[in-house]
């Protein structure tokens, strides 16, 4: 089975990532102290850029702005309050699959030279895979995005999307899943990321198999509309696209 791909809701409307996003904002606002701390203290810049002027930072679903924005912004800062050294150019490289809006992500992109002081692409691929060349990447940064699978793990029941109540079985299947999918992360990630640069992401948790879980209790409302709304035929597609 390859993998699945369920992208965020294209464009700048009402119901668009874009303006729907502020959940995953918040997630990355709260560790932007330690991610400034982390380039501060971690980051070995003499070693990443060895004679080389140009800085490479990589967003691992970026999905479309404007969080995506916001985290290059605060990384460049924070690495050119370490560096300061001027004469530094930064490179972002946003990453998502295809299907994502890099449509609306590159005509919402802050002017060049005025809002925005480093060059954009994009690679469109998986990061559970290759996707630079070998120590081309100064930092790899992902937020909100490595609890997606990269497919519905075998065993798994359909109608459910999150663990919370399910059988042991059910739980297993996802944690085999999740532990495949990060050592592949890692291997990629390990290859393409230079000597002395850094690897920053956030994830959404809940603690364990703690039902009472806040995130946890969400999921199961939300699960339980979804279903409620396939009973009703609103929703005509299975589950298993989620
Ligand atoms: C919830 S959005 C987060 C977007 C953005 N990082 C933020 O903080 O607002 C998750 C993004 O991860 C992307 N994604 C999920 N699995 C991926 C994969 N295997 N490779 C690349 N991107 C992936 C999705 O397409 C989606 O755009």
């Amino acid at each position: 089975m390859g993998e699945s791909i369920s992208p965020m809701n294209g464009g700048s409307g009402t119901y668009s990532y874009a303006r729907n996003s502020t959940w995953q904002k918040n997630g990355a606002a709260a560790m932007e102290n330690a991610l400034k701390e982390a380039v501060m203290e971690s980051l070995d810049l003499q070693n990443v850029l060895c004679d080389s002027n140009t800085f490479i930072v990589a967003d691992l679903g970026c999905s479309v702005g404007p969080n995506t924005f916001y985290a290059m912004d605060t990384i460049i800062e924070a690495v050119q309050r370490k560096c300061n050294k001027s004469s530094l150019e930064f490179q972002v490289t946003f990453i998502d699959r295809i299907g994502n809006d890099f449509n609306t992500l590159f005509a919402s992109l802050p002017e060049h030279g005025r809002n925005r002081n480093y060059f954009a692409a994009a690679v469109l691929g998986s990061f559970y895979g290759s996707l630079f060349p070998s120590s081309s990447v100064h930092i790899a940064y992902s937020s909100s995005a490595l609890n997606w699978l990269s497919k519905m793990p075998e065993g798994s029941n359909a109608t459910k999307i999150h663990y919370n109540g399910a059988p042991d079985a059910v739980v297993r299947a996802y944690e085999t899943q999740f532990e495949e999918d990060m050592e592949v992360f890692f291997r990629c990630r390990a290859r393409e990321i230079a000597a002395g640069g850094l690897m920053l992401f956030n994830m959404a948790a809940a603690p364990s198999r703690d039902v009472q879980h806040h995130v946890a209790s969400m999921l199961t409302f939300i699960e339980s509309i979804l279903i409620d709304m396939v009973k009703e035929v609103y929703i005509v597609f299975a589950l298993r696209k989620m």
